[in-house]
């Protein structure tokens, strides 16, 4: 079994998480909507993880939407003590599965109490505000009116910590002017590095980076020079793109997302990769 804490840990929240963490959202249906076509497969991907010492697993009620959560309180619940879900609010989803903007702060609150009933606790982790101006990628506009309704509804015990994601510099500012801000979650991979200068900032003030499409996402990622650095080291792409990213900064954490237990397994053992520096260079340049 992999040996997680190869990748080291990093402080998320008040908590200490392994590098290496897994990202639910694969759990759903097709399209992150409606139930997964194998839940015993789904419950069995969440169980081998936490067996395999994930201890940070990235979650939304969005997702299904409620079937990722309630899945995961059915195969965790009650949760290990050393266990940290991450949730995100700030889209709903449509009938036909559309994820719709939804930051009011009554959108908000409803979103959180989701999450709590669906997963069954009684406090989050944390929780990310997922900015929805655009829903292709970050923009600009204020995030000051969902941020106060996530801290008031951390006054009121329902959240531990609270993240931003999808979010430009500017709103990572702003945020961090209203409220202690644990995680920053951005779309980031080998080949989608527009957040290299945020990254490092982040990096300085001690807060948590997790790139999301860490493996290219709904286009898994598909390079020639990747696969001739993995066939030289006798790995996988995916486990390059995976060691790279956890090469880039210390601050960054993984929750590479997959349905199946056998590339949970690939992807864990990207934590025990060490990319040497001539593959590093090659990756570096694409
Ligand atoms: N904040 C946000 O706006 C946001 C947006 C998107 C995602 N997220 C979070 O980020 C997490 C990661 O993103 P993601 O799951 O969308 O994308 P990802 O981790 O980049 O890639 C997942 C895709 O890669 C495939 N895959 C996984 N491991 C593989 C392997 N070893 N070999 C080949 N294919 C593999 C998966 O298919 P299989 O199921 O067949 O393995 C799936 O199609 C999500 O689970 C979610 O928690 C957040």
């Amino acid at each position: 079994m992999t040996n997680l804490a190869r990748a080291g840990t990093f402080k998320l929240g008040d908590r200490l998480v392994h590098r290496v963490g897994y990202g639910a959202m694969q759990l759903a249906g097709p399209g992150v909507f409606g139930p997964p076509r194998d839940r015993g497969a789904a419950i069995a991907v969440l169980r081998e993880a936490v067996a395999a010492g994930v201890d940070h697993i990235d979650t939304s009620d969005a997702y299904g939407p409620h079937v990722t959560n309630q899945i995961l309180r059915e195969a965790l619940h009650p949760y290990p003590k050393d266990l940290v879900i991450v949730t995100k609010v700030g889209a709903e989803r449509g009938p036909q599965g559309s994820w719709d903007p939804a930051m009011s702060p009554s959108a908000i609150r409803r979103q959180v109490d989701d999450n709590l009933r669906n997963l069954g606790v009684d406090t989050l982790d944390v929780v990310n505000l997922r900015a929805m101006f655009d829903t292709m990628g970050p923009a600009e506009g204020s995030i000051e009116a969902p941020l106060a309704a996530l801290v008031e509804l951390q006054r009121e015990g329902k959240l531990r910590h609270i993240g931003l994601s999808n979010v430009t510099r500017n709103q990572v500012e702003e945020g961090r002017a209203i409220a202690s801000i644990v995680s920053v979650q951005n779309h980031y991979n080998i080949a989608h590095r527009s957040d290299d200068a945020l990254i490092d900032s982040l990096a300085a003030a001690g807060i948590a980076y997790v790139p999301f499409f860490p493996l290219g996402g709904f286009s898994p990622l598909q390079s020639t020079t990747l696969s001739d650095v993995a066939t030289k080291l006798g790995v996988t792409p995916m486990q390059v793109a995976l060691a790279w990213l956890l090469r880039r900064a210390p601050n960054v954490l993984l929750i590479p997302g997959t349905s199946s237990v056998e590339h949970l397994r690939e992807n864990l053992a990207a934590a025990e990769l060490d990319l040497p520096a001539d593959a590093v260079r090659a990756v570096d340049s694409l």
